[in-house]
């Protein structure tokens, strides 16, 4: 079986996009492969971040990956900072990754530009802790958007020059592009993905928000000024992302389904409906995690215990093929 790692920054909560775009599938391949999902809490802290702040959003994160349907029997659910080979790899990967390389990762120039006061140094080696997360569990396969691409690529460059410098030590992996699932698009701006950083809330859809707000959001979503339904990504981006999100919740073509509209008022109804139909289970689910904390606990103690397992047999081999000197 192939092994899969997915990491998952724990800033703010999940939408739509990711459900249909990302979450959807792991749950789905459970049983067809080794998943491991790791939420990335020292990626989080590149970025200047409150006191309790990246603690209290990794639970909630755990808490909406469970929900969904991730099952911790089945999958390794874990905090990265709970397996502390993450950071000490991390350090091994950073001292085997070019300063060079590093700069020209285009995140990074995104990312720094919009911090004014204050750059830090792990934005900078971000990928080097990246690389060390996947690198950790043997992983032959990483599911991820273009906008992480690079990262990738430069993973595969360290395990190679790692390997050639100490010998044979890491599974080189590779990036894959997730499964067909929906790529949403924003309600208001439909040429954007949908994202927890948009500039206006009314675009995206929240997993844990109150529905009401949620069938008001399809309700008022950007169309066009034409009145024909028609699945046109290119030229009438807004209906094509209601009928791509209608599609993607009820299991159906969205070119298909453009065929049963004639008007955008039905179709955002009926849009809104099958949104409303898919949250409603996974709120329900999150309640009851919501009334039972220590649940999720001892999922994600269970997650640890079981990353730490694969995690601490890599490490070792990357120190010993070092050569460092062992205690005792
Ligand atoms: N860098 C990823 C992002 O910004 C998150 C991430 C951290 C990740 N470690 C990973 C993704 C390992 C895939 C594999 O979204």
């Amino acid at each position: 079986m192939s092994t899969v790692f997915s990491g998952i920054q724990p800033t703010g909560g999940l939408h739509l996009g990711n459900l249909l775009g990302a979450v959807r599938n792991w749950v789905d391949n459970q049983g067809d492969t080794v998943g491991f999902f790791c939420i990335v809490d020292l990626h989080a802290l590149t970025v200047p971040k409150e006191p309790g702040e990246v603690g209290k959003g990794s639970i909630e994160l755990a808490r909406e990956l469970l929900a969904c349907g991730l099952d911790p029997t089945e999958s390794t659910l874990f905090i990265q900072s709970h397996v502390p080979e993450h950071a000490q790899m991390g350090w091994l990967l950073q001292c085997n990754t070019g300063f060079g390389e590093l700069n020209r990762m285009t995140q990074f120039k995104d990312k720094s530009a919009k911090q004014k006061d204050f750059v830090s140094s792990g934005l900078f080696s971000y990928p080097s802790l990246q690389a060390a997360d996947i690198l950790l569990y043997d992983t032959n396969q990483v599911p991820v958007g273009a906008d992480q691409r690079q990262h990738i690529e430069l993973t595969r460059d360290i395990a190679v020059r790692f390997n050639s410098r100490y010998g044979e030590t890491f599974v080189v992996p590779e990036a894959v592009s997730p499964a067909a699932g929906a790529r949403v698009m924003d309600l208001q701006n439909p040429t954007d993905k949908m994202s927890k950083s948009a500039a206006t809330e009314s675009g995206t859809i929240y997993l844990a928000e109150d529905l009401s707000k949620t069938a008001k959001k399809i309700k008022r979503a950007v169309t066009d000024s034409e009145v024909e339904v028609r699945y046109d990504p290119e030229a009438k981006p807004g209906v094509a992302n209601l009928l791509g999100i209608l599609g993607a919740a009820t299991d159906r073509d969205p070119a298909a389904l453009a065929d049963e509209y004639s008007q955008y008022g039905p179709l955002k109804s009926d849009t809104a409906d099958a949104v409303v139909t898919l949250l409603e289970p996974i709120q329900e689910r999150l309640s009851e995690l919501q009334q039972d904390p220590d649940s999720v606990t001892a999922a994600l103690i269970t997650g640890a215990r079981k990353a730490s397992t694969t995690a601490q047999a890599t490490y070792q081999r990357a120190v010993q093929n070092i050569g460092l000197t062992p205690p005792g």
